[in-house]
C-alpha cells in the first residue's frame, strides 16, 4: 500500500481498538493500523482479509508517514498514563493541524489538560466517547465527540459511518469544547451504574421474595424488555439468566461471584456531579453498593451477627411483579432524569454548551444504556431544550407520578423483609424530596446559625440573618 493514504490511523489493537479498525474498514474508509508490541500488529495482521483497506504498521515513523493530511490519529489505549505515553511518543512526529483524538473512558480533567498542552503544539485533541463494549465498536458503538470544533469535521463523515443509527440517524454528534465528550460519556457510565443497580434489585426481590427460578426471571426480563422497558440492559438480563456454565452445567448467574468490580467512571460521575451540587443519588448509591458488595468477609459476619439481634425481618406480602416493573420504569426515569439534570449543570458551569436533545439521540442506539426511554426524553428536550431535570416535562412526570405507588409498595416490602433495595430507596427518596416544596431543611439552617453563626434568609423578608441563639 502506498504511504500517506489512509483516512484514518488507529493505535492500540486491543479489542476495542482492532474492532473499530475493522469497522472503519467495513464502512469503506482506509486505516492504518499500529501497536506498540509489534507482536500484537503482526497477529492482527494475520487475520486480515485480502482486499480488507487496512495497513498494519511496525513503527510509529510508518504509521503517520501512511496517513493523509490533516493527519487524523485514533488513540485506543487503557485510560490513564498510557494514554500521555502515547501522546509523547506522537508529538514529535505529528504537525501543526493534525488530531489527535482519545477514544477511551478518559477522565475529563486530563482530556482539558490534554486539549490545553497540545492546543500549544497546534495540534488539535479531540476527547471522545465511545460505548458499546466489543460488539459496538464492531458493529456500531454510541459516539460522544468533544473538542476543538474545527477538528471534529475532518473525522465527522467517518465517525457518522461508523457509529450505530437509530431511527436512520447517526448516533454520534459534535458535543461541545474541550472534555465535553468525555463528561458525557462518564455520565452515561454513571447512569448505567445507576440502571444495573436498579435491575439488580429487581433480581432479588423477584428471587428472595417470589422465589422465581433463573428460566422464570428470563421470561419475565424478555416480557419487560418488549415493552416500556425496552433497553439493552434488560435485553442482556434476560439472556444471562439462561446461559448455561459450561464447566459444571449449572446456570452460569449461580456460579458468579457477587463482588462488582469498577473503573472509576461512576465514581467520578458522583464525585463531579458532588463538585457541581448536583443531587445523584442513584448514581452515588450504586457506587456505594458495588464497595459494599467487595466487602464479602464483612458481610458474612454481619450476616450471622445482624440477624439475630431484634430477629430475623418479617416476610412482607410478596410483591406483585407488575409492581416490580412499574418501580423499575419510574426508577430507571428517575435515574436518567438525574444524570440529565448533572449534565445541565456541568454544561453551564464547565462552559460546554451542551444541546441535551442531542445527547439523548446519540445514546439512543449503540451505547449500554440505550433504551426506548430515550425517545421520550429526546422528546421532553425537543419540547423545551433548557428543561433543568425531566421530572418536569410533563408527560414524564405525569407517568413517574403515576407510578409512584408500585415504587412505594416495592420500597415498603423490601423494607420490612430486610431485602435491600437502596437504588429502589433513593429513587422514592429524591423523587418525595424534589415534589415537596416544604423541606425540613430550614432546621438545618437554624443549627448552623446557632452553632456557627453561618446566617440563614426568610421566608418574609429579602436580607441575610443572624440570631443570638444563646439569648433568649
Ligand atoms: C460502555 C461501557 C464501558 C465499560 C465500562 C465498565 O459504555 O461501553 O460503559 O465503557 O464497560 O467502563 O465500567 P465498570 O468496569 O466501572 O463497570
Amino acid at each position: 500500500m502506498d504511504r500517506g493514504i489512509n483516512d484514518i490511523g488507529i493505535i492500540g489493537l486491543a479489542v476495542m481498538g482492532r474492532n473499530l479498525v475493522l469497522n472503519i474498514a467495513d464502512k469503506g474508509f482506509s486505516v492504518a493500523a499500529f501497536n506498540r508490541t509489534t507482536a500484537v500488529t503482526q497477529e492482527f495482521a494475520g487475520t486480515l482479509q485480502p482486499g480488507q483497506k487496512i495497513q498494519p504498521c511496525y513503527s510509529l515513523e510508518e504509521f503517520v508517514g501512511a496517513l493523509t493530511k490533516p493527519r487524523a490519529v485514533m488513540i485506543m489505549v487503557k485510560a490513564g498514563n498510557a494514554v500521555d505515553a502515547v501522546i509523547e511518543g506522537l508529538v514529535p512526529v505529528l504537525e501543526p493541524g493534525d488530531i489527535i483524538i482519545d477514544g477511551g473512558n478518559s477522565y475529563f480533567g486530563d482530556t482539558d489538560r490534554r486539549v490545553k498542552s497540545l492546543a500549544e503544539r497546534g495540534i488539535h485533541f479531540l476527547g471522545v466517547g465511545i460505548s458499546g463494549g466489543e460488539f459496538g465498536a464492531r458493529y456500531g458503538p454510541s459516539m460522544m465527540p468533544g473538542g476543538p470544533r474545527e477538528a471534529y469535521e475532518p473525522v465527522r463523515v467517518i465517525f457518522e459511518a461508523i457509529a450505530a443509527k437509530a431511527d436512520g440517524q447517526p448516533c454520534v454528534t459534535y458535543l461541545g469544547p474541550a472534555s465535553a465528550g468525555h463528561y458525557v460519556k462518564m455520565v452515561h457510565n454513571g447512569i448505567e451504574y445507576g440502571v444495573m443497580q436498579l435491575i439488580s434489585e429487581t433480581y432479588a426481590l423477584m428471587k428472595m421474595a417470589l422465589g422465581l427460578t433463573n428460566d422464570e426471571l428470563a421470561r419475565v426480563y424478555a416480557d419487560w424488555d418488549a415493552g416500556e422497558l425496552n433497553s439493552y440492559l434488560v435485553e442482556i438480563t434476560s439472556k444471562i439468566f439462561r446461559r448455561r456454565d459450561d464447566s459444571t452445567g449449572s446456570y452460569l448467574i449461580d456460579v458468579i461471584l457477587g463482588e462488582a468490580g469498577q473503573l472509576g467512571t461512576g465514581m467520578w460521575t458522583s464525585q463531579s456531579a458532588m463538585d457541581l451540587h448536583v443531587p445523584v443519588p442513584n448514581i452515588d448509591v450504586a457506587v456505594a453498593m458495588r464497595s459494599l458488595s467487595a466487602l464479602e468477609e464483612e458481610r458474612a459476619l454481619a450476616a450471622r451477627l445482624l440477624t439475630s439481634v431484634g430477629g430475623v425481618p418479617k416476610t412482607a406480602s410478596q410483591p406483585h411483579i407488575e409492581h416490580v416493573r412499574g418501580a423499575l420504569r419510574a426508577a430507571m426515569i428517575i435515574t436518567y432524569a438525574q444524570g440529565f439534570a448533572h449534565l445541565r449543570v456541568a454544561s453551564k458551569a464547565l462552559g460546554f454548551n451542551l444541546n441535551l436533545e442531542d445527547v439523548a439521540g446519540v445514546w439512543r442506539g449503540g451505547c449500554i444504556i440505550r433504551a426506548l426511554l430515550l425517545r421520550d426524553i429526546k422528546g421532553a428536550f425537543e419540547r423545551s431544550p433548557e428543561l433543568p431535570n425531566l421530572l418536569l416535562d410533563p408527560p414524564l412526570s405525569h407517568e413517574v407520578a403515576s407510578l409512584r405507588p408500585a415504587l412505594a409498595e416495592v420500597v415498603g416490602g423490601a423494607t420490612i423483609s430486610g431485602i435491600p433495595v437502596p437504588g429502589f430507596m433513593n429513587a422514592l427518596a429524591y423523587l418525595d424530596a424534589y415534589r415537596t416544596e416544604w423541606l425540613p431543611s430550614n432546621l438545618i439552617q437554624a443549627q448552623r446559625d446557632y452553632f456557627g453563626a453561618h446566617t440563614y434568609r426568610r421566608v418574609d423578608r429579602d436580607g441575610i440573618f443572624h440570631t443570638d441563639w444563646l439569648t433568649e
